[in-house]
This record gives C-alpha cells, sequence and structure tokens, in this order.
C-alpha cells in the first residue's frame, strides 16, 4: 500500500522520527547543576560518543558554540573544528556545526563547511545561531543588534551560503554581505549540508519558513510544539518553501518512573542557583526582546532553566515506554526530530538506543497500519 493512500489525522510525517544529540564541547554538561555527571567535554570523550550514538540509531549530533559564559560552562570548544573531529571519528553519523553570524561571514563558513563536506563525504550540516547573549557579542567586541534585525542578518547569511554552494558567479546585494560573480571550488559534495536554525520567536519561524531546512526549538509540550508546527506549515506554504522540525527535550530513562523521578529532583535540588539565574537573566533579556515578547526562554520557570533549553518541558523522564509513548506524542504534533541531552552522556545514549528507540520504532509501524487500514 503506498502512503497516498494512508489517512492521517494529526501533523505526523509518514518518515520515521530521527535522532539527534547534543555535543557536550561545552564544560558542565547540559543541566546547571552540580549533581554528578558522568560526561566530559574532552575530545575522547566525544570521539567516543559519536561511535556510540551512530551504533544506537542517532541519525545527528548537535556540537554548540560559544565564545564566553558568565554563567558557568566555562570552557568551550569550538564548533567547526569539533565537529570535523567527530566526523571523522565516525561512519554514519552527520554533525551539525554551529555558526554564529557576526564572528563568522558566510564567505568563511561556505569554505569550511564545503572542505569538511568534501573530507567526510556530505556529513556535515550547520546549525545558524542568531545570538541571545549580549555579554558575549561585548566581550569579543562585536556589534549587539536588535532582535529582529539579527534574524535579518541570518536571513542573509543562509541565503548567502546556499547561493554559495549552489551557484557559479553568485551575486548578492544584502544589507549586511554582498557578493559579485563569486565561485567557489570546490562546493559541497553531491549532498549539499542541510541548514538548521533555532529559536521559538516570530522571527525565528519567519525566517525559518523562508530560508531554513530545519527549524528547532526549545523543549515543549505537544500543544505547544503544534501550535509552533501549524505556524510555521502554513507560512512555509504561502513561501513555497517547506521545513522539518526539531525538538529539544532532557532525557532521564530509567527502569522504573519512580527512579527518573527521583533523578530529575535531584538535579533541581542541586542546581548552581548563581549560575541559573546569570543564565536566567541574559536569556529573559533576549526571549523578551523580540517584539511579541515570546522568544525561547521567555516563559521559562527557574526550574526549566536548570536545563538550557527547556529541555525538562517535553517531559522524556520515566520509563522506556512511557517516553516511547511520549515521543510518538511529539511526532503526531509534527516534530521531524527529537534532539535529546542525558545526564551521563555515553551511558544513556546506550541505553536509549536499547530501550526506547525500538519501542518508538514499534509504535511508529503500529499507526502506520493503522492509517493504511482507516
Ligand atoms: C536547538 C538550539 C540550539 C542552539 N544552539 C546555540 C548555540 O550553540 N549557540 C548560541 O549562541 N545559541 C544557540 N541557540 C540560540 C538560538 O540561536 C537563538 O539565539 C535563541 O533561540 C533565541 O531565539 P528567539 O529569541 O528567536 O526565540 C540555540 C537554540 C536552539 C533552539
Amino acid at each position: 500500500m503506498t502512503a497516498a493512500l494512508t489517512v492521517r489525522t494529526d501533523l505526523s510525517s509518514p518518515d520515521p522520527i530521527r535522532f539527534a544529540y547534543w555535543v557536550p564541547n561545552v564544560s558542565g554538561g547540559l543541566v546547571i547543576s552540580r549533581i554528578e555527571q558522568r560526561t566530559s567535554w574532552d575530545i575522547d570523550y566525544n570521539r567516543k560518543l559519536a561511535q556510540i550514538a551512530e551504533a544506537s540509531g542517532f541519525d545527528y549530533a548537535l556540537t554548540q558554540i560559544r565564545f564566553t559564559a558568565g554563567y558557568g560552562a566555562e570552557y568551550q570548544h569550538e564548533s567547526v573544528a569539533f565537529s570535523h573531529a567527530l566526523a571523522a571519528a565516525t561512519t554514519r553519523l552527520t554533525v551539525i556545526a554551529a555558526l554564529l553570524p557576526g564572528p563568522w561571514n558566510p564567505t568563511l563558513a561556505a569554505k569550511q563547511i564545503a572542505t569538511i563536506s568534501q573530507l567526510t563525504e556530505g556529513r556535515i550540516a550547520v546549525n545558524i545561531v542568531s545570538g541571545w547573549f549580549s555579554g558575549e557579542f561585548r566581550a569579543i567586541g562585536e556589534p549587539w543588534l536588535d532582535h529582529d534585525e539579527r534574524y535579518r542578518r541570518s536571513e542573509e547569511f543562509i541565503r548567502s551560503l546556499r547561493g554559495i554552494w549552489t551557484q557559479d558567479s553568485f551575486s548578492f546585494r544584502g544589507d549586511f554581505y554582498r557578493y559579485n560573480d563569486y565561485t567557489l571550488k570546490p562546493k559541497p559534495g553531491a549532498r549539499l549540508p542541510e541548514i538548521f536554525q533555532g529559536g521559538s520567536s516570530r522571527a525565528a519561524r519567519d525566517m525559518a519558513a523562508r530560508v531554513s531546512d530545519w527549524y528547532f526549538t526549545n523543549g515543549n509540550t505537544p500543544d505547544g510544539v503544534r501550535a509552533q508546527v501549524e505556524d510555521l506549515r502554513a507560512k512555509a506554504a504561502a513561501n513555497g518553501h517547506s521545513v522539518k522540525v526539531g525538538v529539544n527535550a532532557f532525557v532521564i530513562a530509567r527502569d522504573t518512573e519512580e527512579e527518573a523521578r527521583a533523578v530529575l529532583q535531584e538535579i533541581i535540588d542541586n542546581a548552581d542557583p548563581e549560575a541559573v539565574k546569570a543564565f536566567g537573566h541574559e536569556v529573559k533579556n533576549a526571549g523578551a526582546a523580540s517584539p511579541e515578547g515570546e522568544g525561547n526562554w521567555a516563559k521559562s520557570s527557574f526550574n526549566d532553566l536548570v536545563q538550557y533549553n527547556d529541555g525538562f518541558k517535553t517531559n522524556l523522564i520515566g520509563t522506556p515506554d512511557q517516553i516511547a509513548g511520549r515521543i510518538l506524542a511529539l511526532k503526531e504534533a509534527g516534530a521531524d526530530l527529537a534532539l535529546l541531552a542525558f545526564l551521563h552522556f555515553q551511558e544513556e545514549v546506550k541505553y536509549f538506543g536499547e530501550q526506547v528507540i525500538p519501542r518508538v520504532r514499534a509504535l511508529e509501524a503500529a499507526r502506520e497500519r493503522r492509517a493504511e487500514a482507516a
């Protein structure tokens, strides 16, 4: 039976949901807590983690870019160099390198990523981050643009990247970037690097609906995800564009729900209040700075902020069965990818691959059968 004959009553894609993990290339893990974390930001730990992840059913790894952090996360490896090292240590995984317009311009970024694409048979993608941390820009002497101006620049950055990667004699006249008959040689390999981009504000979604391949959003409930997906798809359709969606989540999968909830409580009880407040101060400014006041973190509580991207809100906390069911609900709300963080990355990525992914695949197969029968 073909997909055309199946009946879909929700926003789900016929494709299996994909899994990505946050690369811990920044110290302190993915929670602002003094709880023990058997996670390291060093390269040996990360190479092994990448190998475990690809063997466990993960398709993507996302590196982070940070130049300074006033809230913990004190040491940070650079994202493009680190992404290449992880791609070189694996055979199947696609590594998404974070790029921050301002410190990067599209010329250098397009060249770096094209070379990595050539060296890794196309297993490199990019995440265009628009910036939320004014203190970081001040520290490195970069001008700090208003919220929506940052997105205007990011959109020109993406249009430039795509133009340089796909056209000879590329010309572009923007307010931020200009090209005159520029031809990049060599271009990326046959598989063009996918362009991811993250946010929750209207400007972030409007940009995604025009130019991005993927839109990442902070942790959220299925209803919260659905509202964003409906808005995004309607706008993208009006632009003749289509965009896939990745949702952040912090996973605590344990054999019993009580164990998983106890770990969450311990993370929050051990939160570093000063660091959480410092992080909250910066991100609240960023979220409130979007004209409609709906940016990432605009409504995050203290407990939410203990995980950098609201990952507790997605509630992938419980037994493998509970988590698999919730992942299916995210898929039905329109998510194409789950972007995951863990407390003890290596061991928990392996457990997730053994215990959760097969359950998700079984649920997906059952719902495809139901859709075909309908
Ligand atoms: C999944 C994801 C990954 C992100 N990675 C980074 C990063 O590595 N470095 C960074 O400075 N910002 C990062 N951001 C922040 C975004 O680029 C953006 O600045 C932020 O979400 C604020 O957007 P908003 O105000 O439009 O909602 C990330 C956001 C998301 C959702």
